[in-house]
């Protein structure tokens, strides 16, 4: 194993320990508001210090971009960090939530880590050597129509601005698909769709913490995943598509028709 993703996993694993502990005392915790409905409690916090702490022991001189502290160092080497993604579900004790961790690498994310603490399920990727979950190799589901596929998405919520063009976009997939799920963590959706749980997934806006390790597992999945139009530029516009090649070519073709200029990136 690479000791870059090593130092990810065991970095993972002690953020992953300091959520669990957390869970009895969610009720006492303190929650701010960082920006509409986005919510962010000491064991977000907790949880990154001990990440960054991992990391720096290893690589003192490698830089981080983690959500709650933000950037900090400069260097070839980045850490992309989201101690707890899916803190709406963590605050409401639904147990659907993260850790993820991408290591990038001249702007090329080569590693990647997503860790359920709950399921003890962690996704691993480095570039080139596939996609793992606890060891097993991973592939995307191989069912090549929408109909019957499982869909995943999320709502913007901290972007109503976008919500017509959403709403577009899940009429046009869900009038084609078996269902759709909105499970609150987008690093999980796109290890799910590495996994072959969920057939493909979209969503608009994400951040690049958000998304830089779970888009390398379907890369090494052998899933695809794009912007809105086709294109790479999704680790800027935070605007995804993914599934396996045909399924994500034909949620495109759902999607394109109902796009505004912005989301045209
Ligand atoms: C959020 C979750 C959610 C997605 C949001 C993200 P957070 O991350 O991934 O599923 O819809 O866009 O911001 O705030 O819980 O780390
Ligand atoms: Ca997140
Ligand atoms: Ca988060």
């Amino acid at each position: 194993m690479h000791p870059l993703l090593n130092i990810a996993i065991r970095a993972a694993r002690s953020a992953g320990n300091v959520i669990i502990r957390s869970i009895q005392h969610v009720e006492h915790l303190d929650v701010t508001t960082k920006g509409r409905n986005d919510f962010v409690s000491d064991v977000d916090r907790l949880a990154e210090r001990e990440i960054i702490s991992a990391i720096t022991k290893a690589y003192p001189d490698h830089a981080i971009m983690a959500e709650e502290s933000g950037n900090s160092g400069d260097s070839d080497t980045v850490w992309i960090i989201d101690p707890l993604d899916g803190t709406t579900n963590f605050l409401h004790g639904f147990p659907h939530y993260c850790v993820s961790i991408a290591v990038m690498v001249r702007g090329k994310i080569e590693h990647g880590v997503v860790y359920d603490p709950l399921r003890e399920e962690l996704f691993t990727a480095s570039r080139g050597d596939g996609a793992q979950l606890n060891d097993r190799r991973l592939r995307v589901a191989k069912r090549k129509e929408l109909a019957n596929a499982l869909l995943a998405t999320g709502f913007p919520f901290k972007n109503p601005q976008h919500l017509p063009a959403f709403l577009a976009t899940f009429t046009s997939l869900f009038t084609q698909v078996a269902d759709v799920r909105r499970t609150g963590s987008a690093a999980l959706d796109l290890a799910y769709v590495a996994a072959g749980r969920l057939d493909g997934y979209w969503e608009i806006g994400l951040e690049k913490w958000d998304l830089a390790a779970g888009a390398l597992l379907i890369e090494e999945a052998g899933g695809v995943i794009s912007d809105f139009v086709g294109g790479d530029n999704y680790i800027n516009s935070g605007n995804v598509v993914v599934g396996n090649l045909h399924v994500q070519k034909q949620m495109l073709d759902g999607i394109t028709p109902h796009l505004t200029d912005e989301l045209k990136k």
